[in-house]
């Protein structure tokens, strides 16, 4: 509990005072917390909350709606041309949508439909590029709480908090589940693991920046913990590394 309130403390301090920014990376499989994390995480400290994972998401449903073929380059490169990929607040929900060339798409990129395409687009060099450039392009600044695959190893590998996330396959798959249920999408728990184990050897297989714990990450198994206790988890290492950075000195004493 102390603890806890020491970390409120420090979360207000480093709210209102002039500081310099971080990026935070949270990588990782598949429905282990990613996302949850960092969202919460972001609006603790007032940055901007970038999911990487909706992007690839957006750029499976322009190729699907387009028919463009995987093992085409020039296809590709030309439609990547045309794809507009952008993040507004959403005040319903406190949280950011995805847009698709001035189209909201959030709730379409997250059906199952999208799960089951997004890994083979998300290998492609070209759209990796495309993808990276843009990510890095919108934490350039700092500030960012970035989820994905590759953001503490190659979007970018001088953030200041990098975390490695996992958990147990079922639990992911029943947290995917749940998740898709409340979006009135019932998908048998079978299909949910397939598509996870699937996903997970081509992420972690790929050529072009596969899914792997950058050397100096933080290893974090989210299997029996709560959204809450990841969050803080995340909190203490971010707010020691801007405390750091700040080279602030005891800003814990008030
Ligand atoms: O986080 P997610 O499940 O929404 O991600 C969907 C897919 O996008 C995932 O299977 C792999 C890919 N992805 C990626 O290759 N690199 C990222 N930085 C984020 C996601």
């Amino acid at each position: 509990m102390a603890k806890c309130q020491n970390l409120v403390v420090s979360l207000v301090l480093l709210k209102t005072a002039k500081m310099r920014k971080i990026v935070i990376a949270l990588d990782g499989y598949s429905a282990c917390g990613k996302s949850s994390t960092a969202k919460l995480v972001a609006s603790q400290l007032g940055y901007t909350y970038i999911d990487t994972g909706a992007m690839y998401r957006a750029v499976t449903l322009y190729f699907y709606e387009n028919y463009i073929e995987l093992t085409n380059p020039k296809a590709i490169a030309d439609a990547l041309e045309k794809i507009d990929i952008t993040f507004r607040f959403n005040p319903n929900t406190q949280h950011s949508d995805t847009y698709l060339n001035n189209l909201n798409v959030e709730d379409e990129i997250r059906k199952m439909y999208i799960s089951e395409r997004v890994s083979p687009v998300s290998a492609i060099a070209e759209v990796r590029r495309a993808m990276v450039r843009q990510q890095q392009k919108l934490g350039k600044k700092r500030g960012v709480v970035m989820d994905g695959r590759d953001i503490g190893t190659t979007v970018f590998p001088d953030a200041e908090v990098k975390v490695f996330m996992t958990a147990d396959l079922y639990t992911r798959a029943f947290r995917r589940q749940k998740e898709l249920i409340e979006k009135d999408e019932i998908v048998d728990l079978d299909e949910i693991l397939e598509n996870l184990k699937t996903r997970d050897r081509i992420d972690t297989t790929r050529a072009e920046s596969p899914l792997k714990k950058a050397e100096d990450a933080h290893f974090l198994d989210t299997t029996f913990m709560t959204v809450d206790e990841q969050v803080e988890y995340v909190l203490q290492l971010a707010t020691s590394s801007i405390i750091k950075i700040n080279k602030i000195e005891k800003p814990l004493e008030i």
